[in-house]
């Protein structure tokens, strides 16, 4: 008998990269005027790790965590039907990161594309890819939030330098009609809010020129206690609304799955929203701010304890400002696919 419920778009599985190399409180307290334990206070960051090698940009870890989701979950490359990349560090301005990760995993002739909402990139390229999944248009979309933050941070910048590091995760979305899935989304954004969060050169506004990259105007430029109040208010606002509207209380939420941009952001958030902490998703102390790609980074670190039915609740704020929330059920058993890629392991 056909089942009555809705098509939805449901994660089939996740993988991710993270380089090699750990840049950890102790090196970077030899860079700049800091410390590992006002880092650690502050905002729960013990390590992160760095992309090295010439030559080697975002897409070099998009590609290695698509590959992996592949080799994970059976998926052949003519199968895939959509790729969406978020990421605010393109290997290019043009063209976009996602047709290079395709080329590079041997996918042809699809769609492909970048989302940029910069740290709330995964939630609205989710939000994108589940549209061509619930449609029917597309059966196999593969979701990758990836950045190279090492590329755009300046190590003299004590405020900003510590927070930020590398890495990529990729889910697989497919329809679902068992109830399973992505069941609602919010999105949200406030342009004026950029002066507190931006890149100021290298864009239209201001090409590069030897006097910006003097200036290092090409990395990032954030006011950490403005943004932090903004995140914390932005994050509870909209994981609030979706547990409204969804008639979600506390006690029905089995994972919270924030972006990691700060420990204390986090408990915070978490607080206000009386969501205890041994629910919500960490790993900020292993990876830093990796921007578009903590929240798929956390269901991989993860996976092996997510259950069929799981209730989760993804939450993030990032530069634009750009914040967004999303509420789904979890579709498969976590534990039986994570034995079968090179799983990150406890956390
Ligand atoms: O990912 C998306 C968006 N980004 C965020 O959500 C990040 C939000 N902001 C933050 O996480 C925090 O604001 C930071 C971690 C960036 C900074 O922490 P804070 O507690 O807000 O510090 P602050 O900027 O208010 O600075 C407090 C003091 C200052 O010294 P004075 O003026 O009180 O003497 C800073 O100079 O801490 C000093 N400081 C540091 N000291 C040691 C700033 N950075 C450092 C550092 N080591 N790395």
């Amino acid at each position: 008998m056909t089942s009555l419920l809705p098509i939805r778009a449901a994660i089939t599985g996740v993988h991710g990269y993270v380089p090699d190399y750990v840049l950890d409180n102790a090196e970077l307290s030899r860079m700049v005027d800091t410390s590992d334990t006002w880092i650690t206070e502050r905002t729960g960051i013990k390590e992160r790790r760095i992309l090295k090698g010439e030559g080697l940009g975002t897409s070099h870890m998009a590609a290695e965590a698509v590959r992996g989701l592949m080799r994970k979950t059976g998926t052949k490359p003519a199968d895939v039907d959509l790729l969406i990349c978020a990421t605010v560090t393109p290997d290019f301005v043009h063209p976009c990161t996602a047709n290079l990760i395709c080329d590079m995993v041997g996918i042809r002739n699809i769609g492909s594309f970048d989302v940029q909402a910069a740290c709330s990139g995964f939630i609205y390229a989710l939000a994108v890819a589940r549209q061509f999944v619930a449609a029917g248009t597309c059966r196999k979309v593969i979701v990758v939030g990836a950045d190279k933050m090492s590329s755009i941070v300046d190590y003299t910048d004590r405020a900003t330098c510590v927070i930020f590091g590398d890495g990529a995760a990729a889910v697989l979305l497919e329809p679902s009609r068992d109830g399973t899935g992505i069941m609602d989304i919010i999105l949200r954004s406030d342009g004026s809010g950029a002066k507190y969060l931006h890149q100021p050169a290298g864009g239209s506004r201001m090409p590069a020129s030897a006097e910006t990259v003097a200036k290092r105007l090409h990395s990032v430029y954030q006011e950490g206690a403005a943004v932090y109040k903004f995140a914390v208010a932005g994050m509870s606002e909209v994981t609030r609304e979706i547990m409204a509207r969804n008639n979600l209380r506390p006690d029905m939420i089995d994972w919270v799955v924030p972006h990691q941009a700060n420990r204390r952001i986090i408990e915070t958030t978490a607080e206000k929203l009386g969501l205890p902490m041994d629910k919500v998703m960490i790993n900020i102390h292993k990876y830093g701010n990796t921007t578009a790609a903590t929240i798929p980074l956390c269901l991989w670190d993860y996976e092996d304890k997510l259950k069929v039915g799981d209730r989760m609740l993804l939450a993030a704020f990032g530069g634009g400002f750009t914040w967004g929330g999303a509420y789904l059920t979890w579709a498969y058993d976590g534990a039986a696919a994570a034995g079968k890629g090179n799983g990150a392991g406890a956390v």
